[in-house]
């Protein structure tokens, strides 16, 4: 008799709008071991991707479009002091046991959050489970982060509490390419998300405009190989930004310091395109945008082949809404509303017109 494989609960953090996205890289990663858990629509959480998962755990740290991913474990608990008895105690430690197994030296010290978490319960039980893991305190930021909250009551399990334990040292969206800090760099996990969403192929000649520290094109390069990949961006700052994490994810492209209204590329020469443009808050500002996205996109109009994929991030909602309305060159295949820290901006999903 063979032993039934062991079924994680598994949660994903992901940029709230990003949810199917996620879904379908579970899905398309991991397969039959992934089932997907479809809360009621009332229970939805925005940013949240509950699913059960039987397999080795290290195959949830290649997701790419997930912020980070935990281990849940709900307890049949009325208060959070139960969780210090020894069987639920014990089965806390399991699970950390279990997010450490995938990178066993990576961790220097043990983080609880919770609401409270400074309450006696909540200071207990953070230093009980840090004695026995071995692991300092840390008051903020650390490594092994553990979240413990009230569990809501469904159909068919009353509250109780659960606690989740995060599956690696850093958020998954904190790559290690990322040597070199820009300030307005698009996260990452949300640039992969933009990255599939052109529907990328080896055969594209991919171009990431107004690249910055080269986010979108990492990201894209870390899906898989393009004939050609090419960022340019009008800073020589920002490109050196660029070249330094393009080195750290060991990819090869094009960098390129010029400007996204004069590109030097033929006509109809691209196949897919990313661009995470000014939001006029922290680069640029309104004024500036009102005369620049016009042009870029003009350009864009040009280098791209009828056909061609474009996957355009922007807090300047109202004003790409009217660009693209006069400009036909352009259909727009879906809009996703995503938070970023704080914002909600759009993905505009384009596709060119023939
Ligand atoms: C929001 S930042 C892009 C950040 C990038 N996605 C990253 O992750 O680092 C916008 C970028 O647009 C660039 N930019 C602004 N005007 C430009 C232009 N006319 N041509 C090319 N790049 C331009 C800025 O230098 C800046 O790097």
């Amino acid at each position: 008799m063979t032993a039934k494989p062991v079924v994680h609960l598994c949660e994903a953090d992901v940029a709230e709008g990003l949810e199917e996205i996620v879904r379908q890289e579970l899905r398309a990663k991991l397969g039959a071991r992934v089932t997907l858990r479809r809360l009621p629509a009332d229970q939805e959480q925005a940013g949240i991707v509950q699913f059960t998962y039987s397999g080795d755990v290290r195959a949830l740290l290649g997701l790419k479009t997930a912020q980070a991913v935990y281990l849940v474990r709900r307890f049949a608990v009325p208060r959070p002091k139960a969780l210090l008895g020894d069987a639920h105690f014990r089965a806390v430690l399991s699970m950390i046991a279990l997010a450490r197994s995938a990178q066993p030296d990576a961790y220097q010290s043990l983080y609880l959050s919770a609401a409270g978490s400074d309450s006696s319960v909540m200071t207990r039980l953070k230093r009980e489970l840090a004695q026995r893991v071995n692991l300092p305190v840390a008051e903020a930021e650390g490594d092994l982060v553990i979240r413990v909250r009230p569990a809501r009551a469904t159909s068919r399990e009353a509250g109780g509490w659960e606690v989740l334990v995060r599956l690696s040292p850093r958020p998954l969206a904190t790559r290690a390419w990322r040597v070199c800090n820009f300030e307005g760099a698009l996260n990452a996990a949300v640039a992969h998300a933009m990255a599939l969403l052109t529907q990328p192929s080896a055969q594209d000649v991919f171009l990431n405009l107004a690249c910055g520290s080269g986010s979108l094109l990492i990201e894209r390069l870390a899906w898989g190989p393009a004939r050609l990949a090419m960022g340019c961006d009008i800073s020589a700052a920002a490109l050196n930004c660029a070249r330094q994490n393009l080195t750290a994810s060991g990819f090869t492209a094009e960098l390129w310091q010029c400007d996204a209204r004069a590109l030097p590329l033929a006509s109809g020469s691209v196949d897919a395109l990313c661009a995470d443009l000014p939001f006029g808050h922290l680069v640029g500002s309104h004024a500036q945008n009102v005369a620049l996205y016009p042009r870029i996109l003009d350009e864009a109009t040009r280098v791209a082949r009828p056909g061609a994929r474009f996957a355009l991030i922007t807090h300047e909602v109202r004003l790409t809404e009217s660009l693209l309305g006069a400009n036909c060159a352009w259909a727009v295949d879906r809009v996703l509303r995503v938070e970023l820290g704080g914002l909600y901006p759009r993905i505009f999903v384009l596709r060119r017109a023939a």
